[in-house]
């Protein structure tokens, strides 16, 4: 059985039964070719080992990596506890904007004090029966946020996006940025992925419409300085002591910005 695991992997073992040869007493071979063939039999066993635990250990974890979905709607949701201690009273009135946002909505629904709504960029035709619910009842929102909010000015004290930024152009996030600071009254977050961080697989193109595209954090900068778009320093600061505190470190990029005055 093992053997077999190993001439199915290794192609140079056709030669069929050579790591035998070696151990029968009656060889005709010559004494090279058996230290050859005892040295290619150890090389098997060392191969076969490392099939077994590393090599292909290593390989599925790189593929489900790479299958695994990166998301940083579900670094937000992580992240729950430490946006609470950074803004704290702000977070009675929440907003995410964001595939997923079903299960972001819901579990803000758990915390104390907070309401919560949702704007699902994308379908929701796969959605489980609690998102339909949702959507039912009007707590989520199916919207293209291309286009301006459903909602008036200032209703929600606090707005969160996470991997819906990415498929936008430039062009619409001039649009989507401002709507999005237009609806909150105490600030704005954007969790979005750094540079390398992929994710959308092939399926989900058909979904988004475009791939997505992480941009670095100098980039995001210097587009909040161009559209004035002002950082939130103080929640910045507030959301840095408390990751510390909690030895929490994002995996995702994570903005705060001002509400307009
Ligand atoms: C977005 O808005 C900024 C600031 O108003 C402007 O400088 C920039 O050219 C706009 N970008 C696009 C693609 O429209």
């Amino acid at each position: 059985m093992a053997r077999r695991q190993v001439n199915s992997t290794r192609r140079f073992v056709d030669s069929g039964s050579f790591p035998f040869a070696p151990l029968h007493p009656k060889s005709h071979s010559s004494p090279l070719l058996s230290v050859v063939l005892v040295l290619l039999g150890a090389i098997l066993l060392i191969g076969y080992a490392y099939s077994g635990s590393g090599v292909f250990g290593g390989d599925k974890e790189a593929v489900s990596r790479v299958e695994g979905d990166f998301s940083c709607t579900l670094e937000l949701q992580r992240a729950i506890p430490i946006l609470k201690k950074a803004y704290g009273d702000s977070m009675r009135k929440v907003l995410h904007v964001g595939p997923d946002t079903c299960s972001v909505v819901s579990k803000l629904l758990k915390e104390e004090e907070t309401e919560a709504w949702g704007v699902e960029p994308y379908d929701v035709e796969d959605a489980d029966g609690n998102c339909r619910h949702l959507v039912h009842k009007g707590i989520v929102r199916v919207a293209d946020i291309k286009f301006p909010l459903p909602y008036r000015a200032k209703s929600f004290s606090l707005v969160i996006v996470s991997d819906a930024l990415e498929y936008l152009s430039p062009k619409y996030l001039n649009k989507t940025l401002p709507e999005l600071a237009r609806v909150s009254s105490d600030g704005l977050v954007i969790f979005t992925g750094y540079p390398g961080q992929q994710r959308a697989k092939v399926a989900e193109l058909s979904k988004f419409g475009r791939p997505a595209k992480m941009r670095s954090s100098s980039w995001w900068i210097r587009y909040f300085v161009q559209t004035s778009l002002e950082e939130n320093e103080a929640a910045i600061k507030k959301f840095e002591q408390a990751a510390t505190k909690k030895s929490y470190k994002p995996s995702c990029q994570v903005f705060h910005l001002n509400s307009y005055h």
